[in-house]
């Protein structure tokens, strides 16, 4: 690491004339400061000394040229132009774009914004002229040092130095921005001590005082810090990633920078995870959407009218009618089934189809009036495949439940029932989770009790299974199961 030196005084450029009308060197100490280069472009304007005349060196590049060319122009007797006899006023928006532009790396700089700041003497407007070669090659240059200051901006990290509570970054902005930009770090790290070291200039700030000094290259290693942990935790936290455009993270963060970024390494599996995280994201939001709706419903039919209305499923979305319970809201039986068929989404009533008749017939053997009872669905949409110009049945996945279960939940707070029969694997699952209708289906028993804090649920076989089960038996096991569960609910 580089010491960090005191802040050096202002530098001061030499102007050097040949002879009269001949040509003028200015050499610059530091090229890419603007005051320096301010100074001597004034002096050179104030004796109306024409861009071509003009020779623009840095120190850096004199010193070596001195050394290989030996110059005779350079070795001349110096003329240095009256310092300050300048009465010309810069235009604002030039002096701006100057300062900006002499932190380019670009060596023709300094020659282009004397001849633009000489021309726009005679040409106010000059700087409107976007198709004006020079002009634009300004603005170009502009863009590419905005861009640089931004990602520097962006992309310094510190690391802790191990003996000392500093924290030092190491960066390469592609332009000389240190000295431009080092404010900018010290009013987002004023209470660190920090050091920055680019390829062209160190900065350093101990917390009250901003010192600059020599650059230096990459360190071969960049040491790692606890911190790191920390900021990449921050980081994976933080990564939204619905909002991941791949192209334009690598427009904003080019791969160049990433090998100085701690939090890089997180970005391809993050990004590998992004679509799933996305969809699940989605799926809570969805899910919260119904939740929070349901939840505003203080009466079965307004609750009818709001699942109507739900587009949280992709069943839902296709704007089919749904079908809601129905019932007494003060029923003592609760009986919830799978999802509604083409003949229940026809009619606009749960049970009213094949399956339907087979939970009549169960109904009648177990003494109980489907008045009396409220029938509703795990799911309110029917969803189908077209197969052949037909609807057929195909059953609703766990987020199409997970979705839905609210307005069943609601639709149980409104009724407030005292016993509830679970017809089917998808009634248990909606009611009591996915964990405990496997348990159920697992134990193979054709009823099961379970005790909750919202009331009893028995869970038995689902009416359909009545009318597609293989066999004579099972059909019969399976009804037998219906009644029986039905009968125990009701209390009989
Ligand atoms: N199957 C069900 O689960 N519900 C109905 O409403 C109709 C058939």
């Amino acid at each position: 690491m580089n010491p960090v030196g005191i802040a050096p005084r202002r530098p001061a450029s030499r102007v050097v004339r040949a002879a009269p009308g001949g040509p003028v060197r200015v050499t610059l100490q530091r090229a890419s400061d603007a005051a320096e280069w301010r100074d001597a472009a004034r002096r050179l304007l104030a004796q109306d000394t024409d861009p071509a005349r003009v020779e623009w060196q840095d120190a850096a590049a004199a010193q070596a040229s001195l050394f290989t060319t030996g110059d005779p122009a350079t070795d001349a007797a110096p003329v240095v132009a009256d310092a300050g006899a300048d009465p010309w006023p810069w235009p604002a928006p030039f002096g701006a774009l100057a300062r900006r532009v002499l932190c380019h790396r670009e060596p023709g700089r300094h020659a282009l914004l004397y001849r633009v700041a000489w021309r726009l003497r005679r040409e106010p407007r000059l700087l409107d002229l976007a198709a004006d070669p020079d002009v634009a090659r300004l603005h170009a240059l502009d863009r590419e040092v905005r861009r640089a200051a931004h990602k520097m901006k962006a992309f310094v990290r510190f690391r802790k130095r191990s003996d000392a509570d500093v924290y030092v970054a190491w960066f390469d902005p592609g332009h000389p921005l240190l000295h431009a930009l080092a404010r900018f770090f010290v009013g987002r790290f004023a209470s660190l001590r920090w050091i920055i070291v680019t390829p062209d200039a160190s900065a350093s700030w101990d917390g009250e005082r901003l010192a600059f000094g020599p650059g230096a290259p990459r360190p071969a290693a960049p040491a790692a810090d606890p911190c790191e942990d920390l900021w990449r935790t921050y980081y994976a936290s933080i990564f939204n990633p619905a909002r991941l455009k791949l192209r334009a993270m690598r427009r904003e963060m080019p791969r160049r920078y990433w090998r100085d970024l701690p939090e890089a390494v997180l970005i391809p599996q993050l990004a590998a995870d992004a679509t799933r995280r996305t969809a699940a994201m989605l799926e809570a939001d969805a899910t919260l959407g119904v939740r929070a709706a349901a939840a505003r419903c203080g009466t079965l039919d307004a609750l009818a009218a709001a699942v109507q209305a739900c587009r949280a499923c992709p069943v839902g979305c296709r704007g089919t009618r749904a079908v809601a319970g129905e019932g007494p809201s003060g029923a003592r039986l609760m009986l919830v089934g799978e999802q509604p068929g083409d003949a229940e989404e026809h009619a606009g009533r749960p049970f009213v189809g094949p399956a339907g008749a087979v939970l009549q017939q169960a109904l009648d053997a177990a003494g109980v009036r489907r008045d009396d009872a409220y029938l509703t669905n795990a799911v309110k949409h029917f969803g189908f495949q077209q197969r052949q110009g037909r609807r057929l049945h195909r059953s609703p996945d766990r987020r199409t439940i997970e979705h839905c279960r609210w307005w069943l939940l609601r639709e149980r707070e409104l009724v407030e029932p005292v016993a509830v029969v679970a017809l089917g694997r998808t009634a248990l699952a909606a009611l009591l989770g996915p964990d405990v209708a496997r348990e159920a289906a697992g134990s193979r028993a054709p009823v099961t009790t379970h005790e909750t804090s919202g009331g009893r649920v028995i869970a038995t076989r689902h009416p359909a299974h009545v009318l597609r089960a293989g066999d004579a038996a099972a059909r019969a096991e399976s009804y037998a199961a219906i009644v029986a569960a039905l009968r125990t609910a009701a209390g009989r």
